[in-house]
Parts: C-alpha cells; sequence; structure tokens
C-alpha cells in the first residue's frame, strides 16, 4: 500500500502565523507537525509515500524530510498548484499511484492511541472498500460527520453539517482500496468550489464497503488548525512525554520499532540532535539492550 502525506493549503485560519510558512511545518511541542501524521502511516506499514503540497512550500518539506532514507522509507515530492480539496490529491497522484490500494494522511492531524499499530495494519491490509476513522468530539460542525444507526453501522456521512446528527467526526486518516483512483475522478466540485473527501467516502459508503472504526475515549485525535487546537495539541503532545519519557509522533522511533532501520541508524540521527530532549531519548532507545526492535503497542 502506498501513502499520501497531505500538506497544502493556506492556513489562512492561523495567520499570521502561516503567512511565511507551511502550516504543517509549524511545531507542535519539540517535532514539526507533520511529523505525526508521517508517523501515523509508518506505523501503518506504508514505506513509499507521496509528500503533496503548495508549489512555494513543498522545497521546505523536502529540505525536512529528505529522500527517507533517515527513516528507512521513501519520499515523493509533487505540488498541489491550487488547492480544490482533499481527493485532489488522488488526481496528482494518480501516475505515481496507478491501482495501488492508498492511504492518505492530513498533514495536521494526530492520533495517539493504544494498539494503533494493530488497528492501523488491519486496515492497511483490506483489499476492498474504505477504512475511516471516527471520534467523538464536542463541535462535529467542523468536520465531516458519520451517524450510526442502533446496530452501530454507519447510515451517512455529511460534510461540515449545520445540524448535525451525531457527534462522531472524521478524522484525518483514510484507506482505500485499489478503485481510489477511478471513484476519485468522478467526483464534482462541492458548493463550496472543492472535491470534498466526504463525497468519495459516500461512494464507499453507498456500496456497502465503508469501514467505520470508532476511535474510543483512550484515543486522542487533534487537530491543528486553529491557534487553540494547536496550542492544545502541543501541551498533550509535552504531558505524555514529559510524563511517560516515551515520545509521540516521532518518525525515527517508528521507523526503528517498525525495523526500517537499525539500532546504528537511529543512533545516528539522533546525534544529530543531541542537544535536545528528543534526541537524547532517541539515543536511549537506540542503545537500549532490546536487540529485536518491537513493534509500537
Ligand atoms: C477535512 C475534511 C473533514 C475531516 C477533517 C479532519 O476538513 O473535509 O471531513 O473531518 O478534515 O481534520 P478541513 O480540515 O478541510 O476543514
Amino acid at each position: 500500500m502506498k501513502g499520501i502525506l497531505l500538506a497544502g493549503g493556506s492556513g489562512t485560519r492561523l495567520h499570521p502565523l502561516t503567512l511565511a510558512t507551511s502550516k504543517q511545518l509549524l511545531p507542535v511541542y519539540d517535532k514539526p507537525m507533520v511529523y505525526y501524521p508521517l508517523s501515523t502511516l509508518m506505523l501503518a506499514g506504508i514505506r513509499d509515500i507521496m509528500v503533496i503540497s503548495t508549489p512555494q512550500d513543498l522545497p521546505q518539506f523536502e529540505r525536512l524530510l529528505g529522500d527517507g532514507s533517515q527513516f528507512g522509507v521513501q519520499f515523493t515530492y509533487r505540488a498541489q498548484p491550487t488547492p480544490d480539496g482533499i481527493p485532489q490529491a488522488f488526481l496528482i497522484a494518480g501516475d505515481w499511484l496507478g491501482d495501488s490500494p492508498c492511504a492518505l494522511a492530513l498533514g495536521d492531524n494526530l492520533i495517539f492511541a493504544d494498539q494503533l499499530n494493530s488497528t492501523l495494519t488491519q486496515a492497511a491490509k483490506r483489499t476492498h472498500g474504505a477504512t475511516v476513522f471516527a471520534y467523538q468530539v464536542r463541535d462535529p460542525e467542523r468536520y465531516g460527520v458519520v451517524a450510526f444507526d442502533n446496530l452501530g453501522r454507519a447510515l451517512e456521512i455529511v460534510e461540515k453539517p449545520t445540524a448535525p446528527t451525531s457527534n462522531w467526526a472524521v478524522t484525518g486518516l483514510y484507506f482505500y482500496d485499489s478503485r481510489v483512483l477511478e471513484f476519485s475522478s468522478k467526483l464534482q466540485p462541492s458548493p463550496r468550489g472543492e472535491l470534498e473527501i466526504t463525497d468519495l467516502n459516500r461512494i464507499y459508503l453507498q456500496e456497502g464497503s465503508l469501514n467505520v472504526e470508532r476511535l474510543g475515549r483512550g484515543c486522542a485525535w487533534l487537530d491543528a488548525g486553529l491557534p487553540e487546537s494547536l496550542l492544545d495539541a502541543s501541551s498533550f503532545v509535552h504531558t505524555i512525554q514529559a510524563r511517560q519519557g516515551l515520545l509521540v509522533g516521532s518518525p525515527a522511533e517508528t521507523a526503528f520499532r517498525m525495523g526500517y532501520i537499525s539500532a546504528e541508524e537511529l543512533k545516528n540521527h539522533a546525534l544529530k540532535m543531541s542537544k535536545t530532549e528528543l534526541g537524547r531519548i532517541l539515543l536511549n532507545i537506540a542503545k537500549s539492550d532490546e536487540e529485536i526492535p518491537r513493534p509500537l503497542a
């Protein structure tokens, strides 16, 4: 399965923070925002990843992430000339994607959950249909919203409803089968002039092949699209890391735990950041006497 990391948009809801830089490069505590969804894709077992951003921001992503070898993955970069909606990513990636199944992660979404590795690898293994994740929020009108029937089956999915029929928001992490390009090419722009990811998901829902995994109360899903949510995400990462001494959203750690890079490679990566707490934690992980990398819980 291939992966797309979508880091486009003009970040207008974060101006002036995003006047001179991309939203997805802003810090979420001690890492650039894009590290978090990148770690999520890697945790799903995905190593062939296209990074899509605006023509002006794409060089900064290349500078940050390189060819992917530091994380044992491969990055391809492509520009989104105009922000015409999330599923446009599949059209931009079309020739690279071919008829491969694909996961898409939005560059401003952070998911933290127990057993995330097994949840994601299961989603990546499904060869038919799509998988999305739903999370209960206080303000569903800001998101794509999914409603369920009494048996817990997804009934309808609506983008930013003014009168939401449930509190379950659809997160910015999507897994699609090999028909995603074909289905995306059929989409028409919505009244706000964009191709909508919710319309793509509805195609799968209508043919009965949309799996909606509900993330329970033990999970955290944060999007960092507003000043307040950016601060919340940073505080969350700081709280977990300071309390447990474990990292949240580190592609280097994920690469090591997943067996994409060796302890030696992790050590070399960590040494470049030895003045930081992040570097010190990574160094300890590399030095720990675990001979065999353990998959993340
Ligand atoms: C987008 C999607 C929405 C989804 C959200 C998750 O919204 O359109 O369905 O719930 O991402 O972050 P946007 O961030 O473009 O407002």
